[in-house]
């Protein structure tokens, strides 16, 4: 599938739930979000539906995310039936590591071994800070298990001024004896209405930390659809990566589209949904349908996320938690 730009969109993120049990405060109020109830919810009939049509029109990579996906009762259940679609080379998950520990034998058996974990210091006093919740110690054990387990493992941190920029480099650290990805995230306006104003530590900045420490420190070339800039340090096992969210330099090679837990379509993070294919699902449309919806809506696809922010129907978008975005 080519959108106008003629880039190529065959990864989509489904977000399969809105609940979270840490309460980031990049991401969140204290007091969490309001959840949708159940009901509005894609269900897991509507999701493997919405796959393999996607999957049908040249889809090829997932990531399911949430809020916390293991959090979802049927999640389990939905990685089964997804891993039986053809059409997927690959299945990803993006979580906050603390409730999957006991699903890692099953995560192996269905060949599910790239995850995205959210871990944003090293100090167990600032992680909870930054979460408000004291699941150090889990989230630490869990990175350490998926790797002794062979998983692929990616790094988050959401890098904020005056919060833990001091964590870049004690972060980066992981990724001598490690070989996961550290990626470093510049913080976005998506937190459910709790910070107006960020004083950006921009890419830029972090970049200028990590040359600062590692004077030979390579920049990768960029795979297909790739958010971050990757870095090698010589002899680390893993790499080190930025990702420019907020200024958004990577928008020309974008590859995906986005599915909220209750249906919203995101052809690009920073618009403010525009179908909600669960409604039109549920008024009875065929699959040749929504195989058209797609390709009207990847067609309409917007340049960058400057262009889709001004095409906004409500400016308040910007207050949007992004458990309820899916990252
Ligand atoms: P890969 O699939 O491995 O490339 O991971 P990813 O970086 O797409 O996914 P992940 O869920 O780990 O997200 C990491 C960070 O990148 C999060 O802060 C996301 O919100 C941000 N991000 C992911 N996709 C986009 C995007 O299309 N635009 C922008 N601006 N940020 C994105
Ligand atoms: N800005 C940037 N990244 C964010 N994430 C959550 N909220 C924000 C935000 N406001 C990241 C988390 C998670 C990923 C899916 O999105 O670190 O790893
Ligand atoms: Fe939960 Fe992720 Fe939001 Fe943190 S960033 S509150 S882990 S959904």
């Amino acid at each position: 599938m080519r959108d106008s730009f003629d880039r190529s969109i065959d990864y989509v993120r489904i977000a399969v739930t809105d609940r979270c049990n840490l309460r980031c405060f990049y991401c969140m109020p204290a007091k969490g979000i309001p959840h949708e109830p159940r009901a509005h919810l894609l269900s897991y009939e509507e999701i493997i539906r919405l796959l393999k049509v996607l999957g049908q029109l040249g889809f090829q990579k997932v990531r399911f995310t949430g809020g916390e996906p293991f959090l979802r009762k049927d999640f389990i259940k939905l990685l089964e039936s997804t891993a039986e679609i053809e059409a997927y080379k690959s299945i990803h998950i993006t979580s906050n590591g603390t409730l999957l520990q006991k699903h890692i034998p099953k995560l192996k058996q269905l060949g599910i071994t790239k995850i995205n974990l959210s871990i944003d210091s090293l100090d167990k006093e600032r992680f909870h800070k930054i979460t408000r919740r004291d699941d150090f110690d889990k989230v630490m054990q869990t990175f350490h298990l998926l790797v002794d387990n062979g998983f692929k493992i990616k790094l988050n941190a959401v890098i904020m001024k005056g919060i833990n920029t001091q964590d870049i480099i004690p972060l980066a650290e992981l990724a001598k004896d490690n070989p996961v990805d550290v990626r470093f995230i510049e913080e976005m306006p998506f937190n459910g209405g709790y910070k107006k104003n960020i004083e950006m530590y921009s890419a830029r900045d972090i970049e200028t930390d990590l040359k600062g420490h590692y004077p030979n420190l390579e920049k990768l070339p960029k795979k297909h659809g790739d958010t971050a800039s990757l870095l090698s340090v010589p002899d680390y096992k893993g790499n080190i990566g930025v990702i420019a969210a907020f200024s958004r330099t990577f928008c020309n090679t974008c590859n995906r589209l986005r599915i909220s837990s209750k249906g919203d379509i995101k052809s690009c993070l920073y618009d403010d949904g525009v179908f909600n294919i669960r409604d039109y699902m549920r008024a009875g449309v065929s699959d040749e349908q929504l195989a058209g919806k797609f390709l009207e809506i990847v067609r309409l696809k917007p340049k960058d996320g400057f262009e889709a922010e001004k095409m906004r129907k409500a400016p308040a978008a910007a207050l949007q938690s992004m458990s309820s975005i899916g990252g």
